[in-house]
C-alpha cells in the first residue's frame, strides 16, 4: 500500500524546510509489517541493501500480517498498529504531528505510562530503559563506557512487553539521531535518511528477536573454539611475555583456549606489521605454531586508521587504489590515530574491500592467526575532525595538550537539530561529517556504518583466505546486522563493580540486536582492578556467551592466575563452563537458526510474570541454567530470586522452589551459584584446558524433572569449524519422565563419545529396577530424601539413539 501526503497547512519549518509532499510505503510481510515514510522528491541516502543479510527461508508459524493490523488517518496523518487477537494499539501517532524536513525528520508514538521498554542501544544503561526520560543519542563514538550516554554501536530497536505480550519497533537509519522517551511517548529525531519501521509482532519475545534477524541478518555460525577463555590486555610488551601469560596459564591448570594481543605487536602501531624487535615475525610464527599445536587459538587486532607513509604499502597501495576517504576538494582525509597521522578506509569503494583483504591475507600468511579484533572503528580519530590534508608524522596524542578542548561548535552541514552526542559536535574524537566517500557520500550520512562495513570487509577477507572455515572477527562499533559478521566487547569499561554489574545489561542488549556473541572485559579494563573484584568478576565472566579477561596498559596485571583464590575461583567457574559447553554451543546454534538469545533476559524468559520486568542481576544461560552471580563487595551470600516451578543446585541437586527469593551462600572460595531449571535436560561433558582435548570425552546427563516429573532438552554437534557441514550434523532430543530417559534424533556427526553417567532430578519414588534395551542394568543408586537417581558406569555411545528405563 503506498499513500501520499501533502504538507497539512503552513510549513513549521522548525529544522530546515519541510517536505511538501511524503510517501507512505506499507507492506505486510512475514516478519514483520514495514513502513517506509519519504520524501518522493528527494533522493535521501538509505542503509544499502547489501549491508544487511536478511533471512530469505525464514517462515514463521504466524505471520506478522495475521497478528497486526496497520491503520491510518490521512488528514492530519497518522498510523497506529494494532494486535489483532486483543486489540491493544501498540505503537500509535495519533495527535503528534509527524514532521519531515530536509534535514530533521521526526515521528513520535504514544506509549503507556511506565512502559517496559529494553533496547534503544549501545548504552551502559539498566536493561529495562526508563520511561520517565531516556535520552539516546544515535552516533558512533569512541567512548570509554560512560553511563546513559551515546557509544561504539547503534541500534534503534526496542521490544516492548505490555500486559505479558511482547512486540519490537526497529527504524532502519544510518543518520545521526536521538530517540527519547519522555511523557509516555517515545520519539525518532533523525538528521535524514528516510523513516523505515519494522513492527515485529511477538507475542513471545523471542518470536520478536526471531522475526528481527529475519530482517536484519541471523547471527554468523560461531566457530566451537571461539566459546572457550580468552586473555587479552594492552601492554604486553613483547611476545614472551605472551608467552609467559599462556604458560602460566597452563601451570596454574586454569583453561585458556586464545590468546590475544593488542596493538603492542605492532612497528610503530601499523596494521599488517610485527614490531622487529619484540614481536618478530619468526618468533610470533613459531609461537603460534606452538600454540596451534596444543589446540590453542591466537587473535590480534587491526584498527582501521592507515598511518600516512610512503613507506608504507598498505598506504601506497590504498592511494593507488583510492581506498581512503576524502576531503571535499578530493584530497586524502587525514586524522590521527595510535601510528599518527593516518587515513581510513572509504569501505563504500569496492577497491577498498579487495585492498583490505589484500593486507591480511598478506600479513596473514606471516602470522597465521585464526581471527581479528577490529577495534578504533567508530571511527575513532584524535583530531576535532581533519588534522589538515598534508600532515604527516608522529604527533603527540592532543589529550596531552593541557589546552585540548572537545568544545568545539559545529561546523557543517550544521544541522539546526544538534543530536545529543555526548561530544557535542559531530566531528570531535571522529573522522569530520563532511568527509567525502565513494559516490559523494559524506560522513554526515554514513557515519554509524563504519564500524559494520569494516567487520563485513574484515570477514570477507578471512574468508577470501580459507572459504571453508569459520571466521572469528570482535568489532566494537557494530549496527544492525553486525553479528551475522563478527562477535562483539561491550568496550572499555573500568575495574569497578558498577561495571561489573553493568556488564549484564550490556550483555542483554546484545542478544536482542542479534549479537549474541558478546562479552565485557572481564576484571574491569580501565584502572587498577582488586582481587576480590577480579574474583567475582571471573565467576561471573566465565558465563558470559564471549569470556575474555582484557586490562589497559599501565594497570596492575589481571590474568586468572594473579592471586591465588582468583585463580582457583577460575578454575572452578572455566571448568564449569567448559563442562557446558556442548549446551552452550547448542544455544549459538538456535542463536545462528532463529535469532534466540543465549543468555535469556529474565524479564524476556518469564515475560508474563511482572516481577522479573526489572531483572537484571540473574541471567538464564540458554534455556536451562539460572545464573545468579555475586555484583557487590564484601559479599558472601547472593539474594536471588527464583522463577516459579522447581529448581536444582547445579553442583549437589538439591531441591529449591521457585517462586520465591532465596539467599544463597556464595563465599569467595565456593562456587558462583548456578541452578537447573526442572522441565529441562542438560548433557555436560568432562572438561579439559583446551577445548580440543575435550572431543571425545565422556558426558554425564543432568535430568530435571519438573513438578511432572518431566524433562526434555536438545543437543546440536557438528565439527565446529566449517562452513558447510555438509550434512555431517547431529541434533538430538532428550525426553524424561518417570519411566526413563529417550534419546533420539538424527545422527551424522561422528563424536566417539560416550554417555557415563545420569542423575536424574526430582524422582519422586524409588524405582523398581534400571533396564538398558530390556536388559537390567545394575550400577545406580537412589536418595529418596534427595529424590535422586544416579546411574553410572554407562557406556552408551553418544552417537545412536538410546534408552533408559526405570
Ligand atoms: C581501545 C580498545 C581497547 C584497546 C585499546 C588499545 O581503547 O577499546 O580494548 O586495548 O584501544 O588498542
Amino acid at each position: 500500500m503506498v499513500i501520499g501526503l501533502t504538507l497539512d497547512g503552513p510549513p513549521c519549518n522548525r529544522y530546515g524546510q519541510d517536505s511538501e509532499n511524503l510517501e507512505v510505503q506499507v507492506t505486510m510481510e512475514r516478519a514483520r509489517i514495514h513502513v517506509k515514510i519519504l520524501d518522493p522528491n528527494e533522493n535521501a541516502f538509505e542503509v544499502p541493501e547489501d549491508l544487511l543479510a536478511p533471512d530469505h527461508s525464514f517462515n514463521p508459524k504466524v505471520s506478522a500480517e495475521s497478528l497486526l493490523e496497520f491503520h491510518y488517518e490521512s488528514e492530519p496523518f497518522s498510523f497506529w498498529i494494532r494486535r489483532k487477537d486483543t486489540g491493544e494499539t501498540i505503537f500509535d501517532t495519533t495527535g503528534i504531528p509527524l514532521i519531515y524536513e530536509k534535514e530533521y525528520r521526526e515521528l513520535t508514538s504514544r506509549l503507556p505510562h511506565d512502559a517496559n521498554i529494553y533496547g534503544i542501544g549501545e548504552v551502559v544503561s539498566n536493561f529495562r530503559r526508563n520511561p520517565e526520560y531516556t535520552l539516546q543519542p544515535m552516533w558512533a563514538r569512541d567512548a570509554a563506557d560512560p553511563i546513559n550516554q551515546n557509544i561504539y554501536g547503534t541500534h534503534p530497536f526496542y521490544i516492548e512487553l505490555r500486559d505479558g505480550k511482547a512486540h519490537g519497533v526497529s527504524l532502519l537509519n544510518s543518520f545521526g539521531m536521538d530517540v527519547l522517551l519522555e511523557n509516555a511517548t517515545v520519539a525518532y529525531k533523525t538528521l535524514g535518511g528516510v523513516l523505515d519501521f519494522s513492527f515485529f509482532a511477538g507475542p513471545n519475545s523471542y518470536d520478536v528477536i526471531d522475526a528481527y534477524t529475519a530482517t536484519i541478518g541471523r547471527p554468523f555460525q560461531v566457530p566451537y573454539w571461539s566459546l572457550g577463555f580468552n586473555q587479552c590486555r594492552y601492554g604486553y610488551h613483547d611476545i614472551q611475555i605472551v608467552e609467559g601469560v599462556v604458560n602460566s596459564y597452563a601451570e596454574a591448570k586454569i583453561p585458556l583456549e586464545t590468546m590475544w594481543t593488542d596493538i603492542d605487536y605492532m612497528d610503530q602501531y601499523r596494521d599488517f606489521t610485527t614490531d622487529p624487535v619484540r614481536y618478530p615475525t619468526d618468533v610470533m610464527r613459531t609461537f603460534i605454531d606452538k600454540l596451534h599445536s596444543e589446540g590453542k587459538h591466537y587473535v590480534l587486532i587491526i584498527d582501521p586508521a592507515i598511518e600516512r607513509d610512503e613507506n608504507y604499502p598498505a598506504w601506497t597501495e590504498g592511494v593507488e587504489q583510492n581506498t581512503f576517504i576524502k576531503n571535499p576538494d578530493g584530497s586524502i582525509y587525514i586524522g590521527q590515530v595510535w601510528p599518527g597521522y593516518t587515513g581510513f578506509p572509504d569501505w563504500f569503494n569496492p577497491n577498498t574491500t579487495k585492498w583490505w583483504s589484500k593486507q591480511i591475507s598478506t600479513f596473514h600468511s606471516k602470522v597465521p592467526v585464526d581471527g581479528l579484533w577490529i577495534d578504533m572503528n567508530e571511527p575513532s580519530s584524535f583530531c576535532v575532525g581533519s588534522c589538515g590534508t598534508n600532515r604527516t608524522g608522529t604527533p603527540p596524542y592532543p589529550w596531552l595538550d593541557p589546552d585540548y578542548d572537545l568544545n568545539v561548535p559545529q561546523t557543517f552541514p550544521n544541522p539546526a537539530y544538534n543530536i545529543s552526542n555526548f561530544y557535542g559536535n559531530l566531528s570531535v574524537h571522529t573522522v569530520s561529517t563532511e568527509a567525502t566517500h565513494y559516490n559523494g557520500l559524506t560522513e554526515f550520512q554514513v557515519h554509524n556504518l563504519f564500524g559494520h562495513m569494516e567487520a563485513i570487509a574484515t570477514r570477507k577477507a578471512l574468508l577470501d583466505i580459507a572459504p571453508e572455515k569459520r571466521t572469528f572477527v570482535l568489532g566494537r562499533s557494530t549496527f544492525p546486522s553486525s553479528g551475522h559478521h563478527e562477535a562483539h566487547w561491550t568496550g572499555d569499561n573500568a575495574s569497578k563493580w558498577e561495571y561489573l554489574r553493568y556488564s549484564i545489561p550490556g550483555i542483554l542488549s546484545f542478544q536482542m540486536f542479534g549479537v549474541p556473541l558478546v562479552g565485557s572485559d572481564i576484571c574491569g579494563f580501565n584502572g587498577n582492578t582488586t582481587e576480590e573484584l577480579c574474583l567475582r568478576w571471573m565467576q561471573l565472566g566465565s558465563f558470559y556467551p564471549f569470556s575474555r579477561n582484557h586490562n589497559v596498559k599501565g594497570a596492575i596485571s589481571q590474568e586468572a592466575y594473579r592471586w591465588p583464590s582468583v585463580a582457583e575461583a577460575s578454575r572452578k567457574a572455566l571448568n564449569t563452563r567448559y563442562s557446558l559447553l556442548p549446551y552452550i554451543y547448542t544455544q549459538f546454534q538456535y542463536a545462528h537458526t532463529s535469532g534466540l538469545p543465549v543468555w535469556r533476559p529474565l524479564p524476556f524468559e518469564f515475560q508474563d510474570d511482572p516481577s522479573f520486568l526489572s531483572n537484571e542481576e540473574e541471567i538464564l544461560l540458554g534455556p536451562a541454567i539460572l545464573v545468579s552471580p555475586v555484583l557487590t563487595e564484601n559479599a558472601d551470600a547472593v539474594e536471588a530470586a527464583f522463577p516459579k516451578g522447581v529448581w536444582y543446585n547445579f553442583y549437589n541437586y538439591e531441591k529449591v522452589e521457585g517462586g520465591k527469593t532465596h539467599l544463597l551462600p556464595a563465599p569467595l572460595d565456593g562456587d558462583i551459584p548456578l541452578h537447573i531449571r526442572g522441565g529441562h535436560v542438560v548433557p555436560i561433558q568432562k572438561p579439559e584446558l583446551v577445548i580440543a582435548d575435550m572431543a571425545h570425552n565422556p558426558f554425564k546427563l543432568l535430568v530435571a524433572l519438573d513438578e511432572r516429573e518431566e524433562a526434555t532438552g536438545s543437543m546440536y554437534f557438528d565439527d565446529g569449524e566449517s562452513t558447510d557441514v555438509r550434512g555431517y550434523f547431529s541434533e538430538v532430543r532428550y525426553t524424561a519422565d518417570t519411566r526413563g530417559i529417550r534419546y533420539e534424533g538424527r545422527f551424522n556427526y561422528y563424536t566417539g563419545a560416550n554417555l557415563e553417567s545420569v542423575v536424574v532430578m526430582g524422582l519422586k519414588r524409588k524405582p523398581e529396577r534400571v533396564t538398558i534395551y530390556g536388559i537390567e542394568y545394575g550400577s545406580w543408586t537412589y536418595d529418596a530424601a534427595k529424590e535422586l537417581l544416579t546411574i553410572t558406569e554407562l557406556e552408551l555411545s553418544m552417537d545412536t539413539r538410546f534408552e533408559i528405563k526405570f
